[in-house]
């Protein structure tokens, strides 16, 4: 089995956490390290979040990586539950996992650099908004021949926003850098709030991350805190977990479909945050990117739950490390 050598920005969160905790046990996919960034909530919260799931996964051999603390141009905002800040102790305990002191940035730098170099590209999951990524290209241009391709969770195109009415959030966030991804040559892949919302993930769902050991209660604890349900919306009991349709894409494409468009963001005025896909060629623009339209909601609920539980069966280290 080729594994696939992974990034994953993010934003934790509570959603980046599940994505965090699947990839962590995983063995088609080979986590260099997670590169972290404000969004849901403070860069110093995200961090703390993101080295207390890495603490709990066992996996101490992938390190968390400090990046931006604010958006490239646009005023900061916040997620909708920015008030947590850092996850609480009850519901997700403290470990001994710190981050490291290299910049994210710079690590994102180093290891597309190594990867260009050993001709083995990598792959970077985008869960958050994405001005580490879009750093990393704007200030060393090299960057992209060492990356495969860029998996964003981001955009809404057929959907309606969610943060606000036209945009999704991890975009809203920074506009800017989306708009320096997409038209950097990486080839993107796109989970869109078209899709993600596709897919709920319910209070009985929920229970069945207890399987998951320490971790997986953890997950429980989280969800179960946070209600992300929305009746009146998505017309039926349950919530998303965006995040973890990129990683979920990575181990079994096949619940997935998508189409080719190009793919561009409003990155000024009201509706500064606004995603658009040409599905059917008005502009005249080459696609830039693939944009996943369609998930099998069983098979990524199924699949989530089962890679959660491995973390309840012991052992994981060695088998999610491709032991
Ligand atoms: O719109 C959903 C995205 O915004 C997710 O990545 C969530 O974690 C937040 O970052
Ligand atoms: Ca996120």
């Amino acid at each position: 089995m080729t594994r696939e050598k992974i990034i994953i920005d993010a934003d934790p969160g509570v959603d980046d956490a599940a994505a965090i905790l699947m990839a962590l046990a995983s063995p088609e996919v080979d986590v260099l390290g997670l590169s972290i960034v404000a969004g849901n909530v403070a860069l110093r919260d995200t961090v703390l979040n993101a080295c207390k799931i890495v603490g709990l996964s066992g996996r101490r051999d992938v390190s968390v990586y400090a990046g931006a603390a604010g958006p490239l141009v646009r005023d900061q905002v916040y997620g909708k539950y920015a008030r947590i800040g850092a996850f609480d102790d009850a519901l997700v305990r403290a470990g001994d996992i710190g981050a490291s002191e290299e910049h994210a940035v710079h690590f994102i730098v180093r290891s597309a650099r190594e990867a260009a170099k050993a001709g083995e590209k990598i792959t970077i999951c985008a869960i958050g908004p994405m001005t580490n990524i879009a750093l990393a290209l704007v200030q060393h241009p090299d960057v992209a021949s060492g990356i495969r391709q860029i998996v964003s969770m981001g955009g809404a195109f057929t959907a309606l926003g969610h943060r606000t009415p036209w945009a999704e959030f991890n975009i809203y966030a920074d506009p800017h850098a989306a708009e320096i991804v997409y038209r950097s040559g990486v080839p993107i892949i796109i989970m869109p709030l078209d899709m993600t919302f596709q897919a709920l993930f319910t209070s009985e769902h929920f229970e069945r991350f207890r399987a998951g050991g320490e971790a997986g209660n953890a997950l429980f604890n989280l969800f179960s805190t946070f209600d992300r349900s929305d009746v009146g919306r998505f017309g039926r009991p349950g919530g998303p977990i965006h995040d973890a349709t990129t990683i979920a894409w990575l181990i079994r494409p096949q619940l997935f479909s998508g189409r080719e468009a190009f793919v561009g963001v409003q990155v000024t005025g009201l509706t500064m945050g606004y995603t658009y896909a040409d599905f059917y060629g008005k502009m005249d623009r080459a696609p830039n990117a693939t944009v996943i339209t369609d998930v099998d909601e069983d098979g990524f609920i199924a699949l989530l739950i089962e890679r959660i539980a491995r973390f309840g069966q012991g052992g994981l280290g060695v088998a999610a490390q491709g032991g």
